[in-house]
Parts: C-alpha cells; sequence; structure tokens
C-alpha cells in the first residue's frame, strides 16, 4: 500500500504566518507540523510515500525530508501542485506514483493522538472501496468547518456533506483516507465545486453511492491545524502536553 501525504494549498486561515512559509512547515511543539503526519503514516507500515505540495516554499520540504530515510521512509516521492485546485486534484497527481496499489492519504495539517494502524489494517484485510475515518466532535460550530457524514439507524454513511449549515451529525470527517486504485478514476469524472476546487468529499459520496465507503471513529484527539490560529494553537498545547501517534 502506498502513502501520500498532502501539503499543498493557500494556508489562508493562517494568513500571516502562511504568507512567509507553507502551513505545514509550521511549527507544532517541537517539529515542524508535516512531520507528525509522517510519523502517523510510517507508524501504520507504509514506507513508500509521495508528498505533494506547491506553491513558493515547495523547496523547503526537500530541505527538511531530504530522501525520507531519516523519517522512516524507505522511498521518498514528490509531486508539485501548479495551483491550489482542492484536495482531490492533488491526490490526482500521485496517479502513476500508486501504479495500482491502495493508497492512504492523510491531510499534512492533520494531527492525532492515537496510531491510524488499526484503521489502515481493516482496510488491508479488505482493500476494496474506501475508509474514512471519523472523530466526534460535539460543536455545531466546529462540524460546519468539516466534512460530516449523515448515518442511517443500522450506521452506515448515507452521504457526507461538506462545511454544513446543520451538520446532520456529530462526526467530522478527519482528513485520513484509504481508497481502492479506482479512486483515480473517480477524481477524473468530478466537476469543480463553488469554490473551483476539486473535492475530496465528491469522491468519498461516489464510494458512498457505490455502497463501498466503510468508516472507523478514532479515539482519542484529533485536531486540524490549519482550521483557525486557535486551532493550530489548540493542538499545539495538546501535542506539548500528551504527544501524538501513540500506539
Ligand atoms: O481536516 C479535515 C477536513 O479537511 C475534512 O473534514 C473536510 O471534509 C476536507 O474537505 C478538509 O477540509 P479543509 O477545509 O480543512 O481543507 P483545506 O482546504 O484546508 O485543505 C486541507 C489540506 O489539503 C491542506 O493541509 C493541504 C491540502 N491541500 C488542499 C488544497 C485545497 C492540497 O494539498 N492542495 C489543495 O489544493
Amino acid at each position: 500500500m502506498k502513502g501520500v501525504l498532502l501539503a499543498g494549498g493557500t494556508g489562508s486561515r493562517l494568513y500571516p504566518l502562511t504568507r512567509i512559509t507553507n502551513k505545514h512547515l509550521l511549527p507544532i511543539y517541537d517539529r515542524p507540523m508535516v512531520q507528525w503526519a509522517i510519523e502517523a503514516v510510517v507508524s501504520a507500515g507504509i514506507q513508500d510515500i509521495m508528498l505533494v505540495t506547491g506553491g513558493t516554499h515547495a523547496g523547503e520540504f526537500l530541505r527538511l525530508l531530504g530522501n525520507g530515510h531519516e523519517f522512516g521512509i524507505e522511498r521518498l516521492s514528490y509531486a508539485y501542485q501548479e495551483r491550489p485546485g482542492g484536495i482531490a486534484e492533488a491526490l490526482g497527481l500521485a496517479e502513476r506514483f500508486c501504479d495500482g496499489e491502495p493508497v492512504l492519504v492523510m491531510l499534512a495539517d492533520n494531527v492525532v493522538e492515537r496510531s491510524i494502524r488499526p484503521m489502515v489494517e481493516a482496510f488491508q484485510a479488505r482493500p476494496e472501496g474506501a475508509r474514512v475515518l471519523l472523530t466526534p466532535v460535539e460543536e455545531p460550530e466546529h462540524l460546519r468547518h468539516l466534512g460530516v457524514p449523515e448515518l442511517d439507524e443500522a450506521g452506515r454513511v448515507v452521504r457526507i456533506v461538506e462545511k454544513p449549515e446543520d451538520p446532520p451529525s456529530h462526526f467530522g470527517v478527519t482528513g485520513i483516507y484509504c481508497y481502492d486504485a479506482g479512486v483515480f478514476d473517480v477524481i477524473k469524472v468530478l466537476e469543480p465545486s463553488g469554490r473551483g476546487e476539486l473535492e475530496i468529499t465528491d469522491v468519498n459520496n461516489h464510494y458512498v453511492a457505490q455502497g463501498s465507503m466503510r468508516y472507523d471513529v478514532l479515539e482519542g484527539f484529533w485536531g486540524d491545524a490549519g482550521e483557525s490560529i486557535d486551532a493550530y494553537y489548540s493542538v499545539n498545547d495538546f501535542v506539548r502536553a500528551y504527544g501524538a501517534n501513540k500506539a
């Protein structure tokens, strides 16, 4: 199974910090943000990884990560996204790299307290369709910034709504996804959303419609350090106090 880390985008919610660097290079406690996502993917047993980034600070990733060996990566590849055309567009750049294998995708601004290995192993046991990781979220105001699943009585995902006005459940979709190799065909037929991006939620809804979307509920803390400046500091405080990616 391959791993794809997405570290492009504009980081506009963290302006002006992100005028001078890429969001995923900002510190979370004692290391650049992207390193926490790398640790999550590597400790899930994936060592063949592609990092997708863009913008004016892309070269800094090479300086930080090099060939990846220091971080437990066997083979580290890079792709450059010409413009921030969305998460699904960024993933589409990894098609040849994935070469028909299933893929774990992680947004490089996501930080988790507990290992994502159980989710990856559950997908590997049956590597078809898609698998997402949900996190319980109480506050509707927070859910309005996330993808939110609607679940039926049996607990199956009926659809996922991106940044809903009226959240249909108390779960957020984290930026951690497993897909079979068919994901790249899905991306090719996507239409840009209202904000002009190819949305990962549209990819996920494709799998929901096919009846091949599964999910796990994450235990422990989850944070999106790029969501707002306050979220950035909450993630910093959490990681400083308790660490991340624990078994
Ligand atoms: O963090 C979880 C949330 O991430 C999910 O609940 C949402 O369903 C999902 O759409 C996403 O929402 P965000 O609003 O947080 O997405 P954002 O535009 O901030 O992009 C997240 C990451 O994806 C970012 O760290 C870098 C990468 N990215 C984003 C875009 C738009 C790229 O690599 N290229 C891009 O063009």
